[in-house]
């Protein structure tokens, strides 16, 4: 997944919209961007759309927000949407392993509810929405096998955080944002599973989202969200392995191949060793899934 696009569940409009949006996955939100009276509507909506996507040829894959473990929400959430397939429920305000077992508990007994195969149903978790989460953020290492990427946000935690801003006037992230992000990148790489960016909120901003896109990706992180169906695009194009890099990678796995057993190789006068043909590997898996290789 390069692109994730969230789409408010109570906009029957906006559902259709993702569908052709180009991104590869679609977060139906029911948490920040439905209104509380408006969250049965919302639920019943979601479980709707993902009956009718998932048979749909070349459909994105479909996850669910939902609402936060301290709301007392989260129950009613899967009861809806769990029997109609998502392929993952994205958490937020997760706070660390804990958080993630308690949720695989909870999905574990709606799919055998359901019939669903035991760990049909993946989790993305938004890792560092509280402050005491981001004292957590090592703790996702073999919390669950459903756990498929790490991602962060900037807007909880600010709030949470009492402060009057997260990104200076240049459009940066602050100090206590900038440790969020890198401890969701952390977090990620120690737990083995995707490192996803957080949202850029200017929407109309292309050239903003690009950059941030592109320092995303040099840090580590090989996908990001988006809230606005134009960001897709550049998302993904940021995101897709360029053919050189898949050349270079192409070539470091085949120098490992040629020397069997060697922990390291020379390619034109530098030294590979075995990190390198593991980041040459996942290159590939990245470039296979956006079809580029
Ligand atoms: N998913 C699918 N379609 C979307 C969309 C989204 N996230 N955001 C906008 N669209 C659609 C609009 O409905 C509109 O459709 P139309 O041309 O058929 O009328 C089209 O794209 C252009 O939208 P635009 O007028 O530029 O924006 P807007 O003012 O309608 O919407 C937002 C702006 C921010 C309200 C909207 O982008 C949105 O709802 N984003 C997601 C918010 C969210 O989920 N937040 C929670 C996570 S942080
Ligand atoms: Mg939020």
């Amino acid at each position: 997944m390069r692109s994730l696009l969230f789409v408010p569940a109570d906009s029957e409009k906006k559902l259709d919209k993702g569908l052709s949006s180009g991104a590869d996955a679609l977060i139906l939100d029911l948490e920040d961007s439905i209104a509380p009276e408006r969250k049965a509507q919302a639920r019943i909506g979601a479980a709707a759309f993902l009956r009718a996507a998932r048979a749909s040829a070349n459909r994105p894959r479909l996850l669910v927000r939902v609402n936060s473990l301290s709301t007392g929400l989260t129950d009613d959430d899967l009861d809806a949407v769990v029997p109609a397939q998502p392929d993952a429920i994205m958490l937020p305000k997760a706070e660390g392993g804990a958080s993630i077992m308690h949720l695989d508990a909870k999905l574990a007994v709606r799919e055998a509810q359901a019939n669903l195969p035991d760990g049909a149903v993946k989790i993305v978790a938004i890792a560092t929405e509280t402050a005491s989460a981001l004292f957590l953020a090592g703790s996702y290492r073999n919390a669950s096998l459903r756990l498929s990427g790490l991602t962060w946000g900037a807007e909880d935690l600010s709030a949470e955080l009492g402060a009057e801003a997260n990104r200076d006037r240049d459009g940066h992230f602050l100090d206590p944002y900038r440790l969020a992000r890198s401890l969701c990148i952390a977090g990620a790489a120690s737990a083995g599973v995707q490192a996803i960016d957080t949202v850029y909120v200017d929407f109309r901003n292309t050239e903003g989202l690009k950059r941030e896109s592109e320092e995303a990706r040099r840090d580590g992180f090989t996908a990001k969200m988006a809230i606005h169906p134009a960001q897709v695009a550049v998302i993904n194009a940021v995101f897709t392995p360029t053919s050189e890099q898949v050349a270079q990678a192409r070539r470091v796995i085949a120098a490992f191949a040629a020397s069997p057993g060697a922990g390291v190789v020379g390619i034109d006068g530098q030294m590979y060793d075995r990190p390198h043909l593991v980041r040459a590997q996942t290159l590939l898996a990245r470039a296979r899934a956006a079809g580029v290789e």
